[in-house]
């Protein structure tokens, strides 16, 4: 796609960040970022305490750092209440004789106590490891078992999900809930905040020292956890200021839940490495609420991702018209691919211009972006931010000309790339495989004006809401069901979520194709893996499509279900 015939929707000269994009990426060092952390002096650092305790020592002490609201609970902090609150979880912690380097999981929704923990956390050196709520007790057993989590903070409900007696390791289990739903062994949170000092000596680490795991999916395997270090803060801190345009009186509002690496590196770190307002919403997606929420705070800049903007689209403008959206400056996506038609609706309903950018959770913060202050292309994810290099690469790690599609390749390294994989290098070592590069796992092409175009995913990997499946994962608990023999599974296109979750079934012996039984098996891998991960739609087969050596050819599902032809079959069982 030449210029001429590229859609654009121009910059306006009211966006506040002025940053000139060649200009930054002639001139930019990584190390002149760093100077502005206090470890550039000491040698030694700590999240946290960038993010929160030297913005308590300084005149932004009594700043806003957290409005939380959900239906029932509205709460505001300053940057100094949340060093008490923190002090005291990292406090509560010791107690445990939890300190550096132990895995301490979080299991509960969006709430303060989230926050402080996780903080608390990190200001011991310990390792944060954030599950989202709706995992069921299957995806909780696999992610502690695989990271040896000693301690797990969770509530009176969700704690049902976590087999204590089948994780040796785990040895505290901690509850955020009333008294009287707490018995020993299990510990009182709140009563163990209350009785700990606000204050605490924070743990000061190396760069490298680990900060955060985040399990994700591939295609095969269980899910890995993706080791990132406190490094990881250089990138947060320059991205939040550059691309998400943070200045000192903004109200930031992310609307990822921890879970997932959107909602820690930019629903926590980057807003606050940056002393900046962050909004928290819990409860559950209305654009209703949502909108209110822009209002009441009178939110400046928001992050979200496409599903959640194509819902708010197929609510309607009449919606948007009732709320008071005027605050809004800065509106950006990330996720999965943000359609020009949703630019569009946003331009004319919003007045404002969606920029999408592109990482992943791998890659720690954002890499690909449209910025303030670039023209959009609707359609494509944007530059490298300054001080990275993208590329396209084959798979013998030829760089292509622009116009030609293949792997979406990164220079190595970059501060926030992900240290390891945990418990399993040879994981890490197939995204490394070409030397020099990270390879993303997406397929993509560049255009003649270095703007980056996203084709897909190269493996299975599935993106239903923005958020990613491994089919291995699903398949495996299909497979757990009685009535399953064998199963297969892929994305489906679904105009709302992107992709939808579609199984492939043959069954046992003695059972029946039936509505009833497509219920129950659905009904099944949600409440044993999680609700997003459930297949919305579920086809018997007699027999699914194998390689001689036994793997379910994916492949062949997908062209079934797309009516393609199925392509290069030399490998299929018969
Ligand atoms: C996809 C989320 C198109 C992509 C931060 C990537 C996108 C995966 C975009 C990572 C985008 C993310 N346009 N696709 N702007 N952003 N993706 O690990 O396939 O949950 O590899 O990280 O989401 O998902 P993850």
């Amino acid at each position: 796609m030449g210029k001429d015939n590229v859609e654009i929707i121009a910059v306006e000269a009211t966006q506040a960040n002025m940053m000139d994009y060649e200009e930054a990426s002639r001139s930019f060092d990584w190390a002149d970022v760093e100077k502005r952390f206090s470890w550039h002096e000491t040698g030694k650092v700590n999240l946290a305490y960038e993010a929160i305790d030297r913005h308590a020592a300084s005149e932004r002490r009594d700043h806003i750092a957290l409005h939380y609201s959900d239906p029932v609970r509205s709460e505001s902090y300053t940057f100094e209440q949340l060093r008490q609150q923190s002090n005291r979880a990292a406090n509560m912690l010791r107690k445990l004789g939890i300190g550096k380097g132990d895995r301490v999981f979080i299991f509960m929704p969006r709430t303060p106590e989230l926050y402080f923990t996780l903080l608390g956390i990190i200001k011991i050196g310990a390792i944060a490891g954030p599950l989202f709520e709706a995992f069921m007790e299957t995806a909780v057993k696999d992610r502690l078992a695989d990271s040896g989590a000693v301690a797990i903070i969770t509530t009176p409900k969700l704690v049902e999900r976590v087999p204590s007696h089948e994780l040796p390791e785990l040895q505290h289990v901690i509850l955020v809930g009333d008294e009287q739903e707490i018995t020993a062994p299990y510990i009182h949170f709140a009563q163990e905040m209350q009785e700990a000092s606000t204050e605490a000596d924070i743990e000061w680490v190396d760069l490298d020292d680990g900060l955060i795991l985040h399990y994700t999916s591939g295609s095969t395997g269980k899910p890995k956890g993706v080791y990132h270090v406190h490094r990881a803060m250089i990138q947060q801190e320059y991205t939040g200021r550059i691309v998400l345009d943070l200045q000192e009186n903004d109200i930031y509002w992310c609307t990822a839940d921890p879970g997932w690496v959107t909602g820690t590196s930019y629903g926590i770190f980057a807003p606050w490495l940056n002393g900046v307002t962050n909004v928290v919403r819990g409860g559950r997606f209305s654009p209703q609420d949502w909108y209110e929420t822009i209002g009441r705070y009178q939110v400046t800049v928001w992050y979200s991702a496409p599903t959640a903007f194509r819902m708010l689209m197929g609510a309607g403008d009449e919606v948007v018209q009732q709320y008071d959206l005027s605050s809004l400056r800065h509106v950006l996506s990330v996720g999965e691919p943000l359609n020009p038609e949703v630019i569009r609706w946003g331009y004319r309903v919003y007045g404002q211009r969606i920029h999408d950018t592109w990482w992943m959770t791998e890659t720690g913060a954002q890499l690909i972006c449209n910025y303030p202050r670039m023209d959009i292309r609707p359609g494509s994810m944007g530059r490298p931010i300054p001080g990275v290099e993208a590329a396209i690469i084959d798979d013998a790690g030829n760089v292509l000309p622009p116009l030609r599609m293949g792997n979406l390749a990164i220079k190595t390294p970059w501060p926030s790339m992900m240290y390891k994989i945990w418990n399993n290098p040879a994981k890490f070592e197939e995204y490394t495989r070409i030397p020099g590069w990270y390879i993303s796992g997406d397929s993509a092409y560049m255009d003649e004006d270095g703007y980056f175009w996203f084709q897909g995913r190269i493996d299975d990997v599935i993106n239903t809401s923005g958020e990613r499946v491994g089919p291995f994962e699903v398949e495996s608990k299909l497979v757990e069901h009685p009535a399953v023999a064998e199963a297969g599974v892929i994305g489906k296109p679904d105009p709302v979520r992107g992709e939808v979750i579609k199984a492939f079934i043959s069954l046992r012996e003695g059972y029946t194709a039936t509505e009833e039984l497509k219920q129950e098996i659905t009904r099944f891998v949600k409440e044993g893996l999680s609700a997003h991960a459930a297949p919305r739609e579920i086809e018997f087969k007699d027999k699914l499509p194998k390689t001689r050596s036994g793997k379910i050819m994916r492949r062949v599902l997908k062209a079934w279900e797309l009516e393609l032809p199925t392509g290069d079959l030399s490998t299929i069982e018969d």
